[in-house]
Formats: structure tokens, sequence, C-alpha cells
């Protein structure tokens, strides 16, 4: 069955590597642009890739929550299993993969946390139900039984009426501050599939043409 399904299948996108800008942000704010207008369904879902104390490589998909001069920006909770891993090793990678137009952008750097006022602003901008799920859930903690999330959903019901502002310590806002950041699109017909990436080097990027 594998060997069946169809893969960059349809009208894919079109790279033009000799028209690209210095900035490997403002050509992903480009491709985010066209993802949109192309229709693909969740464009800014994201893997994000840890490490874990053992080495052993983690990764799990998240929501991107902005991308500005402080880098590629995500919401957590700090005391889950990604918040543990990013304290002892703030190292990460974070893959997007847009089907409809055949394109892949991946990002790896250092992670920061962008601090108290970042999580404050990102967890009031959020809808009642989601603040809600969020201080309910003490995420990637073990769960002993279903029960336990009912009563702790009621409990954060309870505390956000009483207290509409606010904001769990435990939320964190990060941002991937990118050494490198690639840019691959799907080209089938040509079997070429050109990549550029952008590479850090002091004060500028280097843009490196690669091998598909
Ligand atoms: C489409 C999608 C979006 C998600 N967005 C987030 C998110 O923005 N933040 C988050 O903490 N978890 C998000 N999750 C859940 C994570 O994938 C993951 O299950 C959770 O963060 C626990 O990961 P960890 O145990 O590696 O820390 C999302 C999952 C999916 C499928």
């Amino acid at each position: 069955m594998l060997r069946t399904l169809p893969a960059m299948a349809g009208e894919l996108s079109h790279f033009d590597l000799d028209r690209t800008p210095a900035e490997p942000r403002e050509l992903f704010l480009r491709w985010f642009g066209e993802a949109v207008a192309a229709g693909v369904r969740e464009p800014h879902a994201m893997n994000l890739a840890t490490v874990d104390e053992d080495g052993l490589p983690d990764v799990r998909v998240l929501l991107l929550r902005d991308v500005d001069e402080r880098g590629w920006q995500f919401a957590t909770d700090r005391r889950s299993a990604k918040g543990r891993q990013l304290t002892a090793r703030p190292d990460a990678a974070l893959g997007f993969y847009w089907p409809e137009q055949g394109r892949q952008v991946r990002v790896r750097g250092k992670v920061f946390d962008l601090g108290l006022a970042a999580s404050a602003a990102d967890f009031l901008s959020r809808s009642p139900v989601s603040r809600t799920a969020s201080l309910s859930s003490v995420q990637s903690d073990t769960m002993a039984e279903d029960s336990d999330i009912t009563l702790a959903l009621q409990e954060a019901e309870r505390l956000l009426a009483a207290d509409p502002d606010f904001v769990p310590e435990s939320h964190a806002v990060y941002a991937v501050v990118p050494v490198s950041v690639e840019f691959w699109q799907g080209d089938p017909a040509s079997r070429r599939h050109p990549r550029l990436r952008y590479r850090r080097s002091a004060d500028s990027w280097v843009k490196e043409r690669l091998w598909p």
C-alpha cells in the first residue's frame, strides 16, 4: 500500500533560487503567506524536535505563535517533557511541511524563554476554553484516571472566574533563534527539488544551495 500512495502530486509551487531575500525570515513570511493563500490546512502546525537528557531525540507537533526579530515562537507548559528538555538543553529544530505546495522549511537554533510579559500576553490572548484547558493540565505528567481531568477543569474554571487575568507560572513562550533555515521545494517533474539554506555567520546570513 505504501508504495502505491502518491507523494507531491498535483500542481506544486515554484521556487526561484535567483530571487531570494538576504534574510530567511523574509522568505519564511513570504512562503507562509503563500501557504495560507494556497489553502494549506494548519500551515502554522510544525514539528518541534528536542533532545532529552540521554541524547534521545523527541518530536511533537506545536502551533507557531509568532515570528519576529526574537525568533520563531511557540507556547507551551514549561513543566512538560519538552519544557524540561529545553531547560536542560536549549537547542531545537522546527519542521514545516506544506503538502499542497510540496514545500518544507527547517529551522535549527538555540531556544530562549521570552519571559513573563510574553507569557502573560500569549495566555491572555487565548479563548476562555483554551485558558481553562491550559490551566487545568500538568502537561506530560502521568494521569491516574479520567475523572482527574474533569475535576482539574472545574477547578481551573473556578480560578479563572475569580481572577480573569490570572496567568499560570508554567505557561511559557519560547523562541527559536535560528542558526540555519532551509527552504525545500519539491519538483518531481524536473527531479531537481531546489534547496536553499541560510546559515548564520557572525552578523550576516550565508546562502547556500544544497543537493536534493
Ligand atoms: C495540531 C497540534 C497542535 C498542537 N499545538 C500545541 C501547542 O501549541 N503547544 C503545546 O504545548 N502542545 C501542542 N500540541 C500537543 C503536543 O503535540 C504535545 O502532545 C504536548 O505539547 C506534549 O508534548 P511533550 O510531552 O513532548 O512536552 C499540539 C498538537 C497538535 C496535533
